[in-house]
């Protein structure tokens, strides 16, 4: 072929080429080293040296401008190209995003969560304990021996004659009470899931939760845990709220208080959910018996302490007006889903 006529094809392909792998593919063709350039060259050594000359000449002349219009031509697609990208790419800020759903904290975990934190503040740790128990901790070391009535309160699920499922926080109190003796102070708020025979209804459920609070040291006294109660009941039920302590009888305490506070719904006139009275009961409190004291390696006339123990589902029944305990346990999303708006 001559060179005029390649450079003719040459220049058509360069100029047709749609895009730059195109137009790489025509370089390929032309300029590589098998390419047409080449063997043209290639023919130079069968030439005379004058014939040589001048074609030589012909064929860089010809190099040359294929790779100016190889030049040119990618200058212009690469431009094509890069606009449109742009243009597929282009982001339109108008359109509507995706709405995320996100959830929300349980309501227990809210309310022990914010009893948690009124403690921290106090100075207390938080420490939990194991829901499968011995009855030597959920019991005995609660001054609740074997055979005792008392126990009958507390409807047990046995595992075997030493292991159960816990029946309330107080497991945790007597543990952290060995754990820590003979030292003082010792100030922990306890939460925990606990387990009772109990047939489900509104009120009952035979797994909830339970918070327990325990303080030891020299001097602790009724006046100390009344003042904590308080504090404990401003924070959850509002600044405005009185509490009142009732005799009560819990075997690990001495004396034994129930604890009331002025009702949050009607500030104390009386209303439906604190049954006319102006008061809610909310949770058992009292002095750690020496007995229990003295058992965990504490002597107790030396120290004191106060403990108290509420429910959890209590608690937040009563804030957020919950009629039904089982709301809790059955993971409905319209229930759950209210609770958003008291993260
Ligand atoms: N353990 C008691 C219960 O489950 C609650 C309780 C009452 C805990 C008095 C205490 C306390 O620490 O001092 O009914």
């Amino acid at each position: 072929m001559s060179i005029e006529s390649i450079q003719q094809e040459a220049l058509l392909a360069i100029e047709t080429a749609s895009s730059v792998a195109a137009l790489n593919e025509v370089r390929q063709q032309y300029l590589s080293k098998k390419g047409s350039v080449a063997s043209l060259m290639n023919t130079l050594k069968e030439l005379d040296p004058e014939e040589r000359k001048s074609f030589g000449a012909q064929v860089n002349a010809l190099k040359q401008s294929l790779e100016a219009a190889f030049e040119t031509a990618q200058t212009r697609l690469e431009a094509i190209e890069l606009a449109l990208n742009l243009k597929k790419e282009a982001l339109d800020m108008t359109l509507p995003g995706t709405t995320m759903v996100s959830g929300t904290l349980h309501p227990l975990t809210m309310v022990t969560q914010a009893i948690e934190d009124i403690f921290l503040g106090m100075g207390y740790h938080v420490v939990e304990g194991p829901e499968v128990e011995l009855d030597l901790y959920n019991f005995e070391r609660a001054n609740i021996p074997a055979n005792h009535p008392a126990r009958d309160m507390q409807d047990t699920f046995y595992i075997d004659v030493e292991w159960l499922l816990r029946t309330h926080t107080t497991a945790i109190q007597t543990r952290a009470l060995e754990a820590s003796a003979p030292h003082v102070p010792l100030k922990v708020i306890c939460p925990g899931k606990v387990y009772r025979k109990d047939d489900d209804d509104a009120t009952h459920s035979h797994q909830f939760m339970q918070i327990e609070g325990l303080v030891v040291g020299e001097g602790v006294s009724m006046a100390n845990l009344k003042h904590t109660l308080e504090t404990l009941a401003k924070a959850m039920f509002g600044e405005e709220r009185k509490i009142r302590l009732r005799p009560s009888y819990f075997q690990f305490t001495e004396p034994s208080v129930e604890v009331d506070v002025s009702c949050h719904i009607c500030g104390g006139k009386g209303c439906g959910i604190c049954k006319h009275t102006g008061w809610i009961e909310v949770l058992g409190a009292g002095m750690v018996h020496p007995h229990v004291l003295k058992i965990a390696g504490y002597d107790p006339d030396k120290v004191s302490g106060f403990a108290f123990g509420c429910g959890v589902e209590r608690i937040a029944m009563l804030k957020y007006g919950v009629d039904d305990i089982r709301h809790f346990y059955t993971n409905a999303k319209p229930f759950l889903s209210v609770f958003k708006r008291f993260e």
